[in-house]
């Protein structure tokens, strides 16, 4: 077999690269490890940047989104049990997310390149890239019981956080920087309408509690967890009696229970690869760099990445041009490190830390206070939330 870009992964990162390129006339083949129906299941992200909606509008995949998505111009802080709009529209020139779940763009994603005849191949196993820095790398599979060899001009490594992409890479060529955060997140998808029009980020003594949603009929929740919590000691009467203290206020505001419909705790940790690059082998979304969930930025991430590396393919399938490519590395990371400051800082704005001081606890308290008080503090936040300006160079 061969292809143009061979691509590792249909998550986010893999199906839009592989639509984009189609769009530029470029050929590829997608190698997904998992069942269709399992990434079309697969519940994650559910914040979409202005910048991340408008591209997918422009590639013509928003139609469902722009149909089914909520538009959100504001987020809630909540803690010492008062709420604070910040107005993100107002503060950033009428700026706006969309709330539409990742597993609904991967479904999208997944529709347009099989109307298109573009080839996805799933449930792969055995995946191996080689010969990265040589003009023909390769990807082999097993498919179906046997065995294949695809090679590609680009291969696209687009396969996540756990893939075998990045660790792909030789050592010596590739370092990583890493931040591991001393807590997890315990998420929840429960029938339920949402108890507020908009999402909720509370700070609580008893750790943070998130309020999202994934329609007008599905609530999504988060409660911070040790970091090695196991489900089993979160049965659904606990969850619920967590998310009321942690999210309780002197305001109006009632949370609406529901049948809990998945459960899942999920590890929060940075990571970024420098180079994102080697040979002719490229990395893209959470194979080369994790955020901590607090910004909601993973995916928008992998969707900025993705961006610049179809600009540079274009430019190459076009003109012969390397000048993109060999900057694939240089421009993404800009990126990466602002949404990683921001991630950060997020985290430690509104999680408990175990072991940290009084003093520590009341300077938090008080940056929120700055926050939901200060036009210049709340107007930082608000940019960082709706996404800063895409990378037009
Ligand atoms: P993935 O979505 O992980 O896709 C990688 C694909 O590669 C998968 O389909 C996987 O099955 C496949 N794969 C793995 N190994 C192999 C292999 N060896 N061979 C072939 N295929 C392989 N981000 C946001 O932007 N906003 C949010 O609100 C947000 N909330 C989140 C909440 C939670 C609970 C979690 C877990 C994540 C959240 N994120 C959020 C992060 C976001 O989900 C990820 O950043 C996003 O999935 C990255 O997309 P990706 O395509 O790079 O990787
Ligand atoms: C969601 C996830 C996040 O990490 C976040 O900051 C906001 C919303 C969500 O899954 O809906």
């Amino acid at each position: 077999m061969r292809t143009q870009v061979g691509i590792v992964g249909a998550g986010p990162a893999g199906l839009l690269l592989s639509h984009l390129l189609h769009l530029h006339g470029i050929e590829s083949i997608v190698i997904e490890a998992r069942t269709r129906r399992h990434v079309e299941e697969r519940i994650r992200a559910g914040v979409l940047e202005q910048g991340t909606a408008d591209l997918l509008i422009e590639a013509g995949v928003g139609e469902r989104m722009k149909r089914e998505g909520l538009i959100h111009r504001g987020i809630e802080l909540r803690f010492a049990r008062r709420r604070h709009r910040i107005d993100l529209s107002e503060l950033t020139g009428g700026r706006t997310i969309t709330v539409y779940g990742q597993h609904e763009v991967v479904k999208d994603l997944i529709q347009a390149r099989l109307t298109a005849g573009g080839q996805l191949i799933f449930e792969a196993s055995d995946v191996r890239v080689r010969d990265l820095d040589s003009a023909t790398p390769a990807i082999s599979f097993t498919h179906a019981g046997q065995r294949h060899e695809l090679t590609c001009d680009f291969i696209a490594g687009c396969d996540g956080s756990h893939g075998v992409c990045r660790p792909a890479i030789p050592a010596g060529a590739l370092t990583l920087f890493e931040k591991t955060y001393p807590f997890g997140w315990l998420g929840i998808l429960a029938e339920a309408a949402p108890s507020s029009e908009e999402l909720i980020y509370a700070n609580h003594e008893r750790g943070f509690a998130l309020l999202s949603m994934r329609s007008k009929a599905l609530t999504r929740l988060y409660v911070q967890c040790a970091p090695d919590a196991n489900i089993a000691d979160w049965p659904d009467a606990r969850i619920w009696q967590e998310l009321h203290a942690r999210l309780a206020t002197d305001e109006a505001f009632a949370l609406t229970e529901g049948p809990i419909l998945q459960k899942g705790i999920t590890a929060m940790r940075s990571l970024v690869a420098d180079p994102m690059q080697y040979g002719r082998f490229f990395l893209a979304g959470d194979a080369a760099h994790i955020v901590p969930a607090t910004g909601a930025k993973g995916m928008n991430l992998a969707v900025a990445d993705v961006r610049v590396l179809t600009r540079a393919l274009a430019d190459f399938y076009r003109s012969g041009q390397r000048d993109r490519l060999d900057q694939y590395s240089s421009t993404c990371l800009r990126r990466v490190w602002q949404v990683q400051r921001f991630s950060w800082w997020m985290t430690s704005l509104l999680h408990r830390f175990e072991g940290k001081t009084e003093f520590d606890r009341r300077r938090q308290l008080a940056e929120l206070d700055y926050l939901t008080h200060s036009r210049a503090a709340a107007t930082t936040l608000a940019e960082n939330y709706v996404g800063l300006p895409l990378d037009d160079a």
